[in-house]
């Protein structure tokens, strides 16, 4: 509950003790009711007697934490007509006071010393006959006060003449009481006593939970926490269940911290205690480093199967096909070591360094490997081992799969060492010698080389017949490998070992980087010829049309608009001054020449961006004067000051709606033959007057100025419907707006004027320069100045103005409105209020707001532009509230009081059955009553009033109420459901 009680009577077992001055006035009188428990009355009843000044004083009440305190009475008051001969003497008031002080007083009573309150009434006052009937009427009253200061104080009664029977004094104050958010804590809080400013509290993480994003409630003045931003989430191993972060359970595990569930471990994993992180392999499993926790365990895979080997003169291949078990990975590699084994089977040594492995001897993809550079006459053992990701980890022997190839084919080794001759920069001559002792033919030798730098990518060989060879067409400066080895009728023989000689480096060089720069000029004229082409070809084919658009005039733009190919064909379009190339034609065309000397200022109203606003009059011949205002250009302004101050005129003379400022015209020229200044009273407001050419906007004088600050004088001074008539002139203007193609971009309650009929009248009109010239407008991150509090977030996100993002503008006013001039989002920045926005809150309803307007405020506020109202909605809907009034008795907060209501804020919940209803209410047990009587659909129940309510057996007063006010609800969730394609 946000009350906190600090004193109520009816709870109070002793004594009271609180005193009476004089003595003979206010009487305290104890009874006690069928629980025994005392009922502490204060009555006093001296109606006959002049000049009653009976006083009854509290004790000393500790103020606690409370900023400002709610006394709420209740008590019974006699109608001074019922009683005869008291005419003079009788009163129907009694006043209330108080009395601030840091510790109880032991001194006398000083009245004095207290602050009046208020003058206390009753709104129902009980009569002779009444007591007949044995019917009194109880009044209850609630005060505020404060701010208070002191540590407590005393509250007293004043008589003075009246018959009253005071039955009970409560006092509490509001706070926004502990609470549970987005898994923070939020603790009591004790709201400002300025209702118009919030206190920011910060959440504190519930246990096992951490911040996300700071999180934040507000408390607002009611005692109601407003604004949820930012949140905790629960950290690892914990989840969220009913707001609160629970320990997985056993076999699931939480590896991050966030608002996920816990996750049933991966296959070959298991967790056994509460709160597990991760889940450990079972095991002969393992998860590598870079394994996520989310992913199964898995184990080393099977050796390769199927070895087989394919030998060439050249070429070892070896192929073999995959393991049948992978380990459940997929990162499955081979790596192959090579033994080359004497006689003897431990007479074997590694041999991967002698041979040359293509692509490479470990960390094979494919399972296949070419072998070269092997000996003619020897075994080779190669091992093929297949791995995975999990390989390393295990500890268990590696599974490998083998085969023994001979590569004994023959053919005599070279013997002698291979030398360079000579070498050139794209040559290189070598020899040899012939082996010593062969009984073989030699048919040829063949040379192998490659680039040192490449090796192992590509080679190249020769072949000769003769004991030497020059290789030619190499790199300069380069280095080269070379081998040889001998071909015989029995194969060939082994390679020599590798020798590694340079190609010289020299003026070669330098052609080619001559070569390389011709290249590079050729490509360049080349490339610059095919653009010259591809341009021709394409003016000649019409593809630049762009190009010839964007030099469309704009005189060709405004025709397209006024032929009606604005938004809407055939109803009058704005057109926008900048699509004229002279800004004075757009002036001509849309405004009126007001010759200055037909005005006459009288005073300043107001300052503007380009100079003060005045209130004058207007004449024109043959017709009745009229009050105007008149918004004047400072002197010293500059040719473009004066195009955009006109800019506004251009715009607003081509409208014509009574919700939309008049303008009457404009002075831009100085009248023949007046050199000098010429108005009364010119010193006041128009500098422009002596400087330059005077310059001035005239528009009608609207009486009540703009409506925020009207609203502000005059809090709570409107019914309901005067303010729906407002919302609606406001919606009507807007219509005409967004039916004219022009979007307003700033609609705000501080842009509105408000007449003495209180009409309210659209202004501020020029787009861009609005932005400029309104206080509340900021820099967005991508540069533009928009009103944050009142603007549609795909506008500020990404400029996208429209009327639907006028309609979110309009809601914001709806809300300004309601509240009497109370800013949106209180002092919220502007940043919280877009990540407010973001996270899906908006605005409660104001105090006192009927539930059908701020239902409308949030249609206005829906995130996808294309469901929020047109303005023709908006107009529509309010004119049938306004047709029917009982529609806006319903409040919000007569909604949010009842006990534990279903659903949340702004949750007004469409019921489908009479059951689903009372159980809403908690009025359930009413259902049978409800049958019996025949009302046994929502329809009917929507039609009952407090006496069919009544009769039909539910006879305490507060389920009366309870339910009627629900009725009145329904009632108007019916109407809306019947409000065709708008519902609410
Ligand atoms: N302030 C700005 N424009 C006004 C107008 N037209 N009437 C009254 N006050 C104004």
């Amino acid at each position: 509950c946000s009350h906190f009680v600090l004193l109520d009577t009816t709870s109070v077992l002793g004594e009271l003790g609180w005193k009476t001055y004089p003595i003979n006035g206010w009487d305290a009188i104890t009874e006690m009711d069928e629980h025994n428990r005392p009922i502490h009355t204060f009555q006093v009843c001296n109606v006959m007697e002049p000049n009653q000044n009976n006083w009854l004083r509290s004790n000393w009440i500790s103020r606690q934490a409370a900023q400002k305190i709610y006394v709420e009475l209740r008590f019974t008051l006699r109608d001074c007509n019922s009683i005869p001969w008291v005419s003079g003497t009788c009163k129907e008031t009694f006043n209330l006071f108080y009395h601030e002080t840091d510790e109880a007083h032991s001194v006398k009573f000083k009245p004095q010393q207290y602050t009046k309150i208020d003058t206390i009434a009753a709104d129902e006052s009980f009569t002779q006959m009444d007591l007949g009937d044995r019917i009194l009427k109880l009044n209850t009253e609630v005060r505020e006060v404060g701010p208070m200061t002191r540590k407590g104080f005393y509250l007293a009664f004043q008589d003075i003449g009246a018959c009253i029977a005071l039955v009970s004094v409560r006092i509490y104050y509001k706070k926004c009481p502990f609470t549970l958010r987005n898994l923070a804590s939020f603790p009591d809080t004790v709201p400002r006593v300025d209702s118009s400013s919030l206190v920011e509290v910060r959440g504190a993480c519930i246990d096992h939970a951490e911040e996300r994003d700071t999180p934040k409630l507000f408390c607002g003045a009611d005692g109601d926490w407003l604004v949820p931003l930012g949140r905790c989430v629960c950290s690892i191993a914990y989840e969220e269940i009913d707001g609160s972060c629970t320990a997985c359970h056993p076999g699931f595990y939480k590896a991050y911290a966030g608002n996920i569930r816990c996750s049933k471990c991966p296959p070959h994993s298991f967790s056994y205690g509460e709160g597990a992180a991760i889940c450990h392999c079972e095991t002969g499993f393992f998860r590598a480093e870079s394994d996520p926790p989310t992913m199964a365990c898995t184990r080393p895979p099977s050796p390769p199967r199927n070895l087989m080997f394919n030998l060439n003169d050249t070429c070892l291949m070896l192929e073999w096909s995959h393991p049948s078990d992978t380990g459940g990975r997929r990162d499955l590699t081979y790596n192959v070591q090579c033994k080359r084994c004497g006689p003897e089977p431990d007479q074997c040594q590694f041999c991967e360094e002698e041979l040359r492995f293509l692509p490479r001897p470990l960390g094979l993809t494919d399972a296949t490997v070419t072998i070269m550079d092997f000996s003619a006459h020897a075994n080779y053992t190669f091992e093929i081992e297949s791995l995975n990701g999990v390989s390393d980890i295990s500890s268990f022997p590696r599974q490998v799969a083998i085969i023994t190839v001979s590569t004994d084919q023959g053919g005599p080794s070279l013997v002698g060492s291979l030398k360079k001759d000579w070498a050139s920069p794209n040559s290189i001559a070598l020899s040899w010698q012939q082996p010593e002792q062969t009984t073989m033919l030699i048919l040829d030798y063949e040379i192998k080389y490659y680039e040192k730098e490449h090796e192992q990518l590509s080679y190249s060989s020769t072949r000769t017949k003769a004991p030497s060879v020059i290789i030619s067409g190499l790199k300069p400066a380069t280095w080269y490998v070379f081998c040889v080895r001998t071909r015989s009728p029995a194969g060939y023989s082994s390679y020599t070992p590798k020798y590694e000689y340079k190609t010289t480096g020299d003026s070669s060089d330098i052609a080619s980087d001559q070569g390389q720069v011709l290249v590079i000029v050729t490509a360049a004229v080349g490339g610059f010829t095919l653009l010259v082409i591809l341009t021709l070809f394409l003016l000649i084919t019409g593809r630049c049309q762009w190009y010839f658009k964007a030099k469309m005039t704009s005189e060709e733009k405004r025709t397209n608009y006024q032929n009606g190919h604005g938004p809407f064909p055939g109803i009058k379009t704005y057109v926008d001054p900048d699509t004229y190339e002279d800004p004075t034609q757009a002036i001509h065309e849309f405004t009126k020449e007001i010759d200055p000397s037909r005005i006459r200022i009288e005073r300043v109203i107001g300052a503007g961006e380009f100079g003060e606003v005045c209130s004058g009059r207007l004449r024109t011949p043959g017709k009745k004067e009229i009050a105007v205002a008149i918004k004047t250009l400072k002197g010293g302004y500059v040719e473009r000051q004066r195009r955009d101050f006109l800019r506004e005129a251009s715009i607003m003379g081509q409208f014509d709606h009574p919700n939309i400022i008049r303008l009457e015209g404009v002075v831009t020229k100085r009248p023949l033959g007046v050199p000098g200044p010429h108005f009364e009273n010119h010193w006041l407001c128009c500098v422009c007057v002596f400087a330059g050419r005077p310059v001035m906007i005239v528009v009608e004088y609207v009486e009540n100025g703009s409506l925020d600050s009207f609203l502000r004088q005059h809090d709570g001074h409107f019914t309901v419907i005067q303010l729906v008539g407002m919302l609606r002139g406001i919606a009507s203007g807007m219509k005409y707006l967004s039916d004219m193609g022009y979007v307003h971009r700033d609609l705000a309650a501080r842009n509105i004027l408000v007449n003495s009929n209180l009409v309210c009248k659209v202004s501020d009109f020029g787009l861009s320069r609005v932005l400029e010239d309104d206080p509340e407008a900021a820099y967005t991150t991508t540069g533009g100045k928009i009103p944050i509090r009142w603007t549609a977030p795909e506008a500020i996100s990404y400029r996208k103005f429209s009327s639907a993002s006028d309609a979110w503008s309009y809601g914001i006013v709806m809300w300004e409105v309601m509240s009497y001039g109370e800013r949106p989002y209180w002092e919220m920045s502007n940043q919280d209020v877009i990540l407010s926005i973001e996270e899906g809150y908006r605005l409660p309803a104001p105090m006192g707001c009927p539930v059908a307007l701020h239902q409308l405020m949030l249609h206005c506020w829906q995130k996808e532009r294309s469901h929020r109202p047109k303005f023709t909605d908006v107009v529509t809907f309010l004119d049938k509230l306004i047709r029917n009034p009982s529609s806006l008795l319903p409040l919000v907060e007569d909604i949010q009081s009842l006990p534990e209501s279903p659903g949340e804020e702004m949750d007004y919940p469409m019921f489908i059955s009479i059951g689903d209803w009372l159980d809403s209410i908690k009025m359930t047990q009413y259902k049978s009553n409800f049958m019996a009587a025949g009302y046994n659909t929502l329809d009917s129940v929507a039609r009952m009033n407090i006496e069919d309510v009544r009769r039909i057996g539910v006879e305490l007063i507060g389920h009366q109420r309870r339910i009627t006010s629900s009725v009145q609800t329904l009632r108007l969730q019916l109407l809306h459901e019947q409000e065709k394609g708008f519902h609410v």
